[in-house]
């Protein structure tokens, strides 16, 4: 590939005839990239100062651009830093950018590249971003990234690069970002990264790199990362010489690989730990966690116990483990603890003594806890907004303590058939300090529990609901204490429910009906009866309306003829009493309709019989008439037989 770009060069510079010519024919060529593209003074991402903004993408029509070498700059009287991006043009070959300081950004994103004329930026010298992303690079070579010494964000993600040599990356020494993500990397490329010195980021995520040893590299890089992305990749374990001794990660994303150990004291090394990734392994045993540690994202893997936690554990995910039991009170320190995520376990007790006083969501759904625990306290949990027991064998609800909320998540309980009185009492509404003097309330979500068929009158006695989520349940009634129904300012969702559509359920279209037509007017495209028969599948909005209490009248409830006119869900029904006439006025003009035909008929055969005999004779005649007239010949056939 190389070769063949020196040869051209080589063409180029040696023949001087052939050479002017060239240089002559370019200047009549040269492309003014405004011409083509959008270029426009915006502010920098950090907002602090205006960048000249060029932006070429595959709307742009450019002839020839093969090589970016004939392109013209625009003028920039006001010297300002230029952000350019040739992005999705089809560019195969990246030519040598003409010259200017003001360069600062260049984007070649999802293009073809995958040669390049040698040192294509060295007349950009004061390049800082550089992306390359969504391209068909297979390797690097020392000549493409020569004279941009101030580089510090490379991405070479989305290429296909299988391997780095030791010089790619020799004159880079300022880097800071490095992104090569979705390559086809099977090692860490330590010797190629060392000189970059500056390295704070790493992404090598979704390559297929399946190990980390860099105890025994002597790499200065490599020990100034902060953040390191090793998700996606083939890694099977982590050891104590994983990571060098005294390293800087803060950030470290191990998700997503294959890992089954983490050697005991393999993390240790990493005293500035702050967020560890470990999601979607397949890890049996616990190990230990720095100190320093704030965010641990252990969720899909297999642990059996839970881990030793510093007292800084800002945030826990182990969803979706092995976990029987909760943590042991005596030996952990949650008093930072913000967010613990246990759901999809095999925890059947609930029980904590201790209060967790920063703690503001909790997710225990999907567990075998088959009463709300009693723990659930404000005390306890005296910061609690959110809180998740969803699909937990629940028979029965009740908050045995006061509790605050903002949210509440109780969906997909299949044990439970219904509420009880007092169930929700204790639990009450938390207000958002920024709104003083707003109503404390909260959000129940207790949908999609396919056997709850009754929520007893007093269930929510004493306390008051923002939004109330019903649906997907087995309720066929509902009463009309049960809340304040107007209070709620987001609405009821009360939706695909077998609602018995009876006398006792007139008040909710008297009262909530119009109120939801208002509001939350989406509310009410699956609220439908399931019962009685006559109206089973009708939405409860047909009669958005009606002056009569629809519901409540018996003719209707035994389903007569107009009960069975009305099982068609049409939206806007007409009055019944107009329905009487209209029905009425249709069978007198039936009548009338059915009485003109009969006697037309009659008249009609008496006159096909005198005129068939003429026919007869005429048909005889002519032998034309015959194939074109031999169905009429039929039915007169046919007539004179009766
Ligand atoms: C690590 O890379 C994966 C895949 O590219 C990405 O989804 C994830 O957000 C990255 N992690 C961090 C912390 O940026
Ligand atoms: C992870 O473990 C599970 C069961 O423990 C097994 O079925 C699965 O194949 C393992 N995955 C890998 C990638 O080893
Ligand atoms: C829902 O209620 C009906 C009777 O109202 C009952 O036949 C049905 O089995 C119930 N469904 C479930 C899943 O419990
Ligand atoms: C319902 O009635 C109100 C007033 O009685 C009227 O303003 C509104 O347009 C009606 N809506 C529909 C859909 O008929």
């Amino acid at each position: 590939m190389r070769a063949v770009n020196i040869l051209t060069l080589f063409i180029f510079i040696f023949n001087p005839v052939l050479g002017q010519d060239e240089v002559t024919e370019q200047v009549h060529r040269l492309i003014k990239v405004c011409d083509y593209c959008t270029c426009s003074e915006i502010p920098d991402v950090d907002g602090t100062h205006l960048v000249l903004n060029i932006q070429c993408s595959e709307l742009d029509k450019i002839e020839n651009l093969a090589d970016l070498d004939k392109i013209q700059w625009p003028a920039n009287p006001n010297g300002l830093k230029i952000a350019a991006a040739f992005e999705g043009l089809g560019l195969t070959t990246l030519g040598k950018l003409p010259p200017n300081s003001q360069v600062e950004t260049l984007r070649f994103s999802n293009n073809a590249i995958k040669t390049y004329w040698p040192d294509p930026f060295s007349d950009v010298q004061n390049l800082k971003k550089l992306s390359f992303s969504q391209n068909e690079l297979t390797e690097i070579t020392p000549d493409l990234f020569t004279k941009i010494p101030g580089l510090e964000d490379l991405d070479l993600s989305y290429n296909k690069i299988t391997d780095l040599n030791p010089l790619d990356f020799k004159f880079l020494h300022h880097v800071k970002r490095l992104n090569l993500q979705s390559n086809l990397l099977k090692k860490i490329p330590v010797d190629a990264l060392q000189p970059m010195i500056m390295l704070e980021d790493l992404d090598l995520s979704k390559n297929g790199i399946f190990d980390v040893l860099l105890r025994r590299i002597e790499s200065e890089s490599l020990k100034k990362v902060t953040r390191l992305n090793l998700s996606g990749n083939r890694i099977r374990s982590i050891v104590k010489e994983s990571f060098p001794e005294n390293n800087n990660l803060e950030l470290l994303d191990l998700s997503n690989n294959i890992i089954e150990v983490v050697e005991e004291d393999a993390l240790l090394s990493c005293n500035n730990l702050r967020e560890l990734n470990l999601a979607q392994n397949n890890i049996t045993l616990t190990f230990a966690l720095p100190p320093t540690l704030q965010i641990a994202i252990l969720k899909i893997n297999t642990l059996y116990h839970w881990p030793k936690f510093p007292s800084s554990i800002t945030y826990i995910d182990l969803s979706y483990n092995r976990l029987s039991a909760l943590y042991n009170e005596n030996n952990v320190d949650f008093n930072n603890l913000e967010v613990l995520s246990i759901g999809g376990n095999q925890i059947k007790d609930f029980h904590i003594e201790n209060k967790l006083p920063k703690l503001f969501s909790l997710d225990i759904s999907y567990n075998l806890i088959s009463d709300v625990p009693k723990c659930l306290s404000s005390q306890i949990f005296p910061n609690l907004e959110e809180l998740r027991l969803d699909g937990n064998p629940i028979e029965s609800i009740y908050f045995k303590n006061i509790l605050a909320l903002k949210t509440l998540y109780m969906n997909d309980l299949n044990k439970l058939l219904v509420v009880e009185d007092k169930a929700f009492s204790n639990v009450i509404g938390r207000t958002n300090e920024l709104m003083s003097g707003e109503k404390y309330c909260f959000t129940l979500f207790l949908s999609n529990c396919a056997s709850l068929h009754t929520i007893q009158e007093g269930a929510f006695d004493g306390t008051s609901l923002c939004m109330l989520d019903i649906s997907k349940n087995n309720l066929t009634t509902l009463s009309k204490t049960l809340l304040e129904w107007t209070t709620l300012s987001e609405g009821a969702n009360l939706q695909f429910n077998p609602w018995h559509c009876s006398c006792e359920l007139q008040w909710l279209l008297d009262d909530l009906l119009p109120q939801m037509y208002r509001a939350n007017s989406r509310l009410l495209s699956e609220l439908r009866c399931g019962s009685p028969r006559a109206y089973q599948g009708l939405r409860l909005v047909h009669w958005y309306n009606w002056t009569e209490q629809a519901m409540c009248n018996d003719d209707y409830m035994r389903g007569g003829p107009r009960g069975t006119y009305l099982t068609e869900p049409t939206d806007s029904g007409p009055k019944v009493t107009s329905l009487t006439l209209i029905l009425a006025g249709c069978i007198l003009v039936a009548l009338l309709i059915a009485i003109s035909l009969f006697v037309y008929l009659v008249k009609s055969r008496r006159r096909h019989r005198i005129r068939q005999a003429a026919l007869n004779r005429k048909r005889q005649s002519t032998t034309d008439e015959k194939n074109s007239n031999g169905l009429q010949r039929e039915q007169f056939t046919a007539l004179n037989k009766t």
